[in-house]
């Protein structure tokens, strides 16, 4: 059983595709989070954009889990980028679970050139713990799989850091 947890909320799939990529090299435990609002088409899009402005945390479902969340030595959180914030539904589950953390890190998806680096100071706000490593990934970009490899590498070596 991994002690290495990847969770992450998507809407259209980018950060799905990012993290089942980070999951699969780590050997990672993978659990999508829900918060049973419908966020689909032109509707969903606007009431994304408005949650994530106003800050909204809108109650998430308990993360079915293999371990307890304080058990896992890194837990890696992936949200899309709404209006320069994490999804509200990352902010959700931060909000709520991010004392419990021993370690974590950031994947962000985001659409434009600006990698909006600033949420990860907004998403630390939650996290007692802080960041050990944290990626800003725009599907499509010709960086995309250098920085996703460069976040792995940087995962690594706090995970090799660790054991010793
Ligand atoms: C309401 C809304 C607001 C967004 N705001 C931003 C933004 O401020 N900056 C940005 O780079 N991308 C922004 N995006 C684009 C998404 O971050 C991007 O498409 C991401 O890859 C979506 O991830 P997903 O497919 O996992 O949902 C926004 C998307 C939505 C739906």
């Amino acid at each position: 059983m991994s002690d290495i947890l990847c969770i992450y909320y998507s809407r259209t799939g980018s950060t799905r595709g990012a993290m089942e990529k980070i999951a699969r090299t780590l050997g990672a435990e993978l659990v999508e989070l829900k918060d049973g609002v419908n966020r689909s088409g032109f509707k969903g899009w606007l009431r994304c954009g408005m949650d994530a402005m106003r800050r909204t945390c809108p109650p998430v479902a308990k993360p079915e889990t293999k371990r307890p969340l304080a058990d896992y030595r890194l837990v890696i959180i992936g949200s899309p980028v709404w209006a320069g914030r994490c999804s509200s539904v990352a902010r959700s589950f931060l909000k709520q679970y991010g004392k419990e953390l021993q370690n974590a890190a950031y994947v962000l998806l985001r659409g434009s050139e600006d990698k909006n680096e600033e949420v990860y100071d907004q998403m630390d706000l939650y996290v007692p713990c802080g960041h050990r490593a944290a990626v800003s990934l725009r599907s499509g970009s010709v960086g995309y799989a250098f920085w996703q490899e460069e976040f792995l590498r940087q995962t690594r070596d706090f995970l090799s850091g660790q054991e010793k």
